[in-house]
């Protein structure tokens, strides 16, 4: 019975057995799927790829064993634990390393669909893969598999204590597990396992150009990267061996030793740790780990000191939004500007900050906000400043990196288009012009809200998922102009930065914020000996 459901799958559905719940065999045995009500494909929802070490839930995670029986993969529901941002509410359990595969139905051994694997943002800290946010119909219906995953997240997923136990990076470190599941057993769905784009939105995109720098290259063939840099400061931090003590006395639990202070963080609930670290304001992410005899390290240098020869002539699709930092200040308060102060504390991050560097700072201020004290009408310069700092400049200097190391081509772009589905603005309840972080994703994904797109919107979708999924099945966002997509999107090249401004209507532009970008290049190279290895120094 098995066998004939497999072959079913295998060669293909055809119309007569649409019915028929679809039945994989990969090696962790018999997986058993169901067909979506809103498109062609099938879903295969909350397969658990690995499992957390009970005994250690703050250490690394292993590859889930074989299933008993067959699995029915249709509970999507699982979340690693952290604080939602929906709806602000602690959520998750530690059985949360799963992931969702959407198979479009032409899929079989003899029609083999390009792989489009998601790996989400949250700042490390929050996020999960399933349709809530990330509903795949707009671009499965391109024919390409959609795979998106939970990993671990905030202390559970990036503690680092800079011991063999709890190394650092167990997020990322789940994320590669969860790739090599994909690799392994993604032919057995009907997909290309030689043909696999890794994609990822702001800490996602980080997380695949950690992949870029320090995983297998057999893993992948072709990355997207939206709005987020390894070169940013945000994407290394220093190890905090105090964080297992500060949220054990939180806790009520008093010791001075950091190992009874985990240990005891071992048995408590979940939800009580994200809470203490929630109102502790603890934050966590990558780190560089230390070499430990017998512990396999993911992050062993700094980008910033790295080569990249893993992007050698791999083609790479990334940009940003217009307004990146409207999700920080959009709906600050006039206080907050008063106060703000962030030409200070930001460019401490990266600069050496001495008596010296004041004056630079000052040069800096000026650019942004003239002779101005902080104050209430410098919202937009001040998202300026903190888009380039956080997003715009760290993006460009990795994709200038990844052009001087060879990859085949980089498609750059920019997301300039307000309208209906702005993901964050939308959430934030922001009004105004211009696409803030994660807006894109309202068009590249089916999220929660359902209402029918606008004319305009709905161009937008048909627009950035055939450019996402073109470049997903050609390595190309654009081999042939049409109607549809009327402007041919030319890579990035050292001399030319090309780029595609996706607004309203399509144009292809150079040198997005070419003013703000070349200060900041000036910048840099007038203040080379200050420069900081963020998360080191
Ligand atoms: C947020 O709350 C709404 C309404 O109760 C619910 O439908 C939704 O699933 C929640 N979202 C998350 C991410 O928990
Ligand atoms: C969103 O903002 C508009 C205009 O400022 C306001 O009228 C509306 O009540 C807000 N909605 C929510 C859900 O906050």
């Amino acid at each position: 019975m098995w066998t004939r459901w497999i072959i079913f799958l295998v060669f293909g559905l055809t119309q007569g057995q649409l019915r028929l719940d679809p039945l994989v065999n990969t090696k962790q045995g018999l997986i058993r799927g169901q067909s979506a009500s809103d498109g062609d494909y099938s879903m295969f929802l909350g397969i658990p790829y690995a499992i957390v070490d009970e005994d250690n839930p703050f250490g690394a995670a292993v590859p889930h064993p074989a299933f008993e029986g067959v699995f029915s993969a249709y509970d999507e529901s699982a979340m690693c634990p952290q604080v939602e941002e929906y709806n602000n509410t602690i959520v998750g359990t530690l059985d949360c390393l799963h992931l969702n595969i959407y198979v479009p139905h032409v899929a079989s051994s003899s029609n083999r669909l390009p792989v489009l694997v998601w790996i989400h943002g949250g700042a490390f800290a929050h996020g999960f893969s399933n349709r809530y946010v990330y509903g795949p119909k707009f671009l499965v219906q391109h024919n390409v598999i959609l795979v998106t995953l939970n990993y671990r997240l905030g202390p559970y997923g990036f503690m680092c204590l800079n011991t063999p136990e709890v190394p650092g990076n167990q997020g990322l470190k789940d994320q590669v597990l969860a790739l090599r599941w994909i690799k392994e057993n993604i032919a057995e769905f009907g997909g290309d396992a030689n043909k696999i784009t890794i994609m990822g939105e702001s800490a996602g995109a980080v997380s695949v150009e950690y992949h870029v720098y320090f995983s297998d290259p057999q893993l992948y063939n072709q990355i997207i990267l939206q709005s987020g840099s390894i070169l940013g400061s945000w994407s290394v931090r220093a190890p905090d061996e105090t964080a297992p003590l500060q949220i054990a006395h939180h806790l009520g639990f008093q010791t001075d030793d950091s190992s009874e202070a985990l240990n005891f963080l071992k048995g408590v609930d979940t939800r009580l740790v994200i809470g203490a670290v929630s109102e502790l304001e603890l934050e966590f992410g990558a780190c560089i780990e230390q070499d430990f005899e017998g512990v396999e390290a993911f992050v062993t240098g700094h980008p910033l000191n790295m080569d990249v020869p893993n992007i050698n002539n791999v083609p790479v699709l990334a940009g940003f939004n217009t307004q990146e930092c409207l999700f920080m200040y959009g709906n600050e308060p006039a206080s907050f500007f008063i106060t703000w102060n962030g030409f200070n504390t930001l460019l401490n991050e990266i600069f050496h900050y001495d008596e010296e560097f004041r004056e630079m700072e000052d040069i800096f201020r000026h650019f942004y906000i003239g002779d101005e004290e902080d104050n209430e009408n410098l919202k937009w310069e001040i998202i300026d400043f903190g888009s380039d700092f956080y997003f715009n400049y760290p993006m460009e200097q990795s994709m200038k990196k990844y052009i001087e190391h060879g990859a085949k081509a980089v498609f750059r772009y920019v997301f300039s288009y307000s309208g209906g589905r702005n993901l964050m603005k939308n959430s934030l309840n922001v009004t105004s012009d211009g696409a803030a972080h994660a807006d894109e994703i309202g068009y590249l994904f089916d999220y929660f809200k359902k209402d029918t797109p606008s004319e305009d919107d709905q161009r937008i979708i048909d627009q950035i998922t055939t450019l996402w999924t073109n470049f997903v099945k050609y390595g190309d966002p654009t081999p042939d102009t049409t109607e549809l997509l009327y402007v041919k999107w030319n890579p990035m090249t050292l001399d030319t930065y090309n780029y595609l401004d996706i607004d309203k209507e399509l144009a292809l532009k150079k040198r997005p914020f070419n003013a703000r970008m070349a200060f900041w290049n000036l910048f840099y190279k007038a203040n080379e000996d200050k420069v900081k290895i963020f998360g080191v120094e």
